[in-house]
């Protein structure tokens, strides 16, 4: 499956905020997907308009996605999930046979996937996946898992996901597990580029530089974690000199229990992804 497998897939989207502008947005503006093979339906037309000037269909008929479409992204909240295939089966002019649904809703599971689009299509094939945001511009992670899906659906997925980031397939298991971290993990780290530039701004650097540099610090060491394959522990003893200015900052910070506090919100995100799974059947 190479670029150009995916040019002539047609490819869907039930709902159009910011997820689906992360992976459909990302995938046109790399050049994987064409936008005339791009279906979008939103519930209003807030969004219809940005998906139009990439050139993609908009529409607010769900059904109309699905009627054109061989793979159909779900991409709207979680607890709008009945009401958007309610609406799906009312303007669908055939109930499909065969289609691929990839969910990317938080804690839907895929049993409960499989009952609710019963109304829809007769054998749903289905990819419940764990994306995040970054993939609008091609660093995303997504972790995915199936039911009744083909090996070549799955590695359809996995490489057309490739394209915007990093993608595994994983037990169901972990996917709430997961969430915590890559799907809740961006807003964790604007939060402490925007720590990090304003200690820089209390020092006295300029708030654009120190937004610019924080942001680059993350970026930078995140690629020395996975390319030098060495462990977070050890790149960072080797820029902590004895008696030095970078030990004295990681003191004040393990003050702060900065490593708690990370762990804390991990845990706390997979236990409120756990607690919404328990509340939708
Ligand atoms: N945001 C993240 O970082 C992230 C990460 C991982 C997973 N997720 C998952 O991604 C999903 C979408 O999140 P989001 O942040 O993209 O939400 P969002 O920006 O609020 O977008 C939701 C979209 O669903 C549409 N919608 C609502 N009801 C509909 C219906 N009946 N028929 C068709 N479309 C309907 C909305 O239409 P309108 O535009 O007209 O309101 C909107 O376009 C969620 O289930 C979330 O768990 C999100």
């Amino acid at each position: 499956m190479d670029k150009n497998y995916f040019s002539s897939t047609k490819v869907g989207f039930i709902g159009g905020g910011n997820m689906a502008s992360a992976i459909g947005a990302g995938l046109i503006h790399k050049g994987i997907l064409n936008p005339n093979n791009v279906w979008v339906s939103a519930r209003t037309t807030k969004t219809l308009g940005f998906w139009n000037d990439l050139g993609a269909h908009a529409t607010l008929k769900n059904g109309e996605v699905v009627d054109n479409c061989e793979i159909i992204f779900l991409a709207m909240k979680p607890h709008m999930l009945d009401d958007a295939l309610e609406c799906t089966k009312e303007t669908m002019t055939v109930k499909a046979v065969h289609k691929l649904f990839v969910s990317v809703l938080a804690a839907v599971t895929l049993e409960s996937l499989a009952n609710k689009l019963k109304s829809i299509v007769t054998h749903p094939r289905i990819i419940r996946c764990m994306p995040n945001t970054p993939m609008m511009v091609g660093e995303g992670i997504t972790v995915f898992c199936s039911m009744n899906a083909t090996n070549q659906d799955e590695t359809m997925i996995e490489t057309l996901l490739s394209y915007v980031g990093v993608t595994e397939n994983v037990p169901e298991s972990l996917i709430n597990a997961i969430s915590g971290l890559s799907g809740s993990g961006p807003a964790y780290a604007y939060l402490v580029i925007e720590a990090l530039a304003d200690g820089a701004v209390k020092m006295g650097v300029p708030r654009p530089m120190a937004t610019k540099f924080a942001a680059q610090v993350l970026v930078g060491a995140g690629k020395m974690v996975l390319e030098t394959g060495r462990h977070p522990g050890q790149l960072k003893d080797e820029v902590c000199s004895p008696g030095g200015t970078t030990i004295t900052g990681v003191h004040a910070m393990e003050c702060g229990q900065v490593r708690a506090s990370m762990i804390n919100a991990v845990e706390a995100a997979v236990k409120r992804s756990n607690e919404m799974a328990s509340t939708i059947k």
